[in-house]
């Protein structure tokens, strides 16, 4: 059971998913690959980011999180990764912008925001109806919130990598997680039931739309 790890691999005790070698490797490529009109949509929607608390929540090597803290806002860097957040350190000092850090589990991330911004980080939540309500107590009221999921597509290309007994408990930890809300494993959850979890919350304006392997959710608390 994913919870488990909660009580048995710690951050604070120095534990780390990500190896120091795949964290640069995929910062190196992250960085160059910042998409405009993700800033650009998320802007629309804020007037202006001057002053805004934005969360980036499963931040990883922090391309986002400097991004909108070029653009003014105050931004948390919250991620689980003590090699992703050495890395979006540097890089912050290096373009000379501050960041609040916070390390943890997705699940331990806290306060309120005008922004909660989470990109392609879903899946490593431990309950996918909690995590949704975690979130949407992140965000202040009146606030915004654009969520990046891979979706059931992208867990397809994923499995047709796979062979043997590997394949069916990635498909059967699917099947549980669809079916009965239990994950034992970090996997990608349905466009279907994401759009199913957020119909369940009260939002002002609420968007979810699939864009292939990916489900984007936008909302105004
Ligand atoms: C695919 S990366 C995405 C990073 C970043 N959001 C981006 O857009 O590039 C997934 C991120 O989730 C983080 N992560 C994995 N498991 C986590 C957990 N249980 N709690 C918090 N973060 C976690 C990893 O450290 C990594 O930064």
């Amino acid at each position: 059971m994913l919870w488990l790890k909660y009580y048995f691999q710690k951050p604070a005790k120095g534990f780390d998913p990500v190896p120091k070698g795949f964290a640069e490797k995929y910062a190196d490529n992250e960085y160059k690959k910042v998409d405009s009109k993700v800033l650009d949509a998320i802007k629309t929607q804020l007037t202006d980011f001057e002053d805004k608390t934005v969360l980036d929540l499963g931040a990883g090597p922090g391309q986002y999180s400097i991004e909108f803290a070029k653009r003014g806002a105050k931004v948390t860097w919250h991620d689980i990764s003590r090699n992703y957040l050495k890395i979006a350190r540097d890089r912050a000092e290096t373009e000379n912008v501050a960041l609040d850090y916070s390390l943890g589990y997705l699940e331990e991330a806290h306060g309120q925001f005008d922004v909660l911004f989470n990109r392609i980080c879903w899946y490593y939540c431990i309950n996918d109806y909690l995590f949704a309500k975690r979130i949407y107590n992140l965000v202040k009221d009146n606030g915004y919130g654009f969520i990046v999921v891979n979706n059931e597509k992208f867990l397809k290309q994923e499995l047709a990598k796979e062979a043997g007994l590997k394949k069916l408990i990635i498909k059967m930890s699917y099947w549980l997680n669809e079916n009965f809300n239990i994950k034992l494993t970090h996997v990608h959850p349905s466009h279907q039931k994401l759009s199913r979890i957020f119909a369940g919350l009260s939002f002002q304006r609420l968007q979810v739309e699939q864009h292939g392997h990916n489900t984007l959710i936008t909302f105004n608390k």
